[in-house]
């Protein structure tokens, strides 16, 4: 069975994308078949010669691409359709009901839920970015929240650690629990080169969240090693428990 995790975030900003391409290069890293997927994007630019060889087969020159939906898919297997891997796509990097609402078009959660249901034919594994924090609005109404409840994946927070942070991670946190969805645990991504309190903060988070730390990214302009740091938390999220695997392993 395809199994899913929903990246949410503390804000926008906060590694979101970071965390998401390290499940993606961990699982695969693993031999699991892993797709990205990023509902909801914002803020496109056209695409230049010299990175056309990062996306060759998804993008041609001059196309109009978003970074996160971008990075995403050249992680992802070719046989996943860009539109399913990115149902909404806006020009403009705004809230995401603001840009929907000048492009004329509606976010509906059931058309994200269907592009979602179309990746797991293909993959064991769908790591889903969602946009802005939990709250984030789609539409007059209706928030990211209503995405992540229609795809029903138990729920990542990235905790993107810079000052303030503990009050983003506290109602973050409550907002996701008076939902039915499972809180997997949090990622903490170091956002700059020096945070005080850093160890600190951390010890706040594990004792006042109440949900498992799966891991923490370094402060690294490269990205090489964020993979490294996600090992067991890929492990954690998206290995079948032995209960699923059929069969009495034990014998
Ligand atoms: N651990 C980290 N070390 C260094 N820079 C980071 C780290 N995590 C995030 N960043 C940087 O912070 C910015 C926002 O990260 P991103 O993953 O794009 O956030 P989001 O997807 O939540 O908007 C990017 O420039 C990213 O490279
Ligand atoms: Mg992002």
């Amino acid at each position: 069975m395809t199994r899913g995790a929903f990246i949410a975030g503390t804000d926008t900003d906060v590694g979101k994308t970071r965390v998401t391409l390290a499940l993606l290069r961990a699982l695969q890293g693993r031999g699991v078949k892993a797709s990205g997927m990023k509902p909801v994007a914002t803020g496109c630019r056209s695409l230049t010669a010299r990175e056309l060889s990062m996306f060759a087969g998804f993008y041609a020159v001059g196309d109009m691409i978003n970074d996160d939906v971008a990075a995403i898919a050249a992680l992802s297997p070719p046989e996943c359709e860009r539109t399913d891997i990115n149902p909404y796509c806006f020009d403009w990097g705004v809230s995401p009901h603001i840009a929907a609402n000048r492009a004329g078009v509606r976010i509906e959660p059931e058309r994200i839920a269907a592009a979602y249901g179309r990746l797991a034919m293909h993959c064991d594994a769908v790591v889903v970015e969602g946009t802005g924090g939990w709250f984030a609005p789609i539409g007059e109404l209706g928030t990211m929240a209503d995405v992540a409840q229609r795809l029903g994946l138990p729920v990542v927070l990235t905790v993107g650690l810079r000052l303030g942070c503990l009050n983003h991670a506290l109602l973050s946190v409550q907002a996701i629990g008076v939902t039915n969805l499972k809180l997997a645990g949090w990622i903490g991504s170091v956002l700059a080169p020096y945070m005080p309190a850093l160890e600190e903060n951390l010890a706040t988070l594990d004792s006042m969240l109440g949900v498992p730390r799966l891991a923490v990214l370094p402060y690294s302009i490269a990205t090489d090693a964020d993979a490294s740091h996600v090992v067991a938390a890929a492990a954690a999220l998206f290995d079948e428990p032995a209960s699923d695997r059929g069969g009495d392993l034990s014998l």
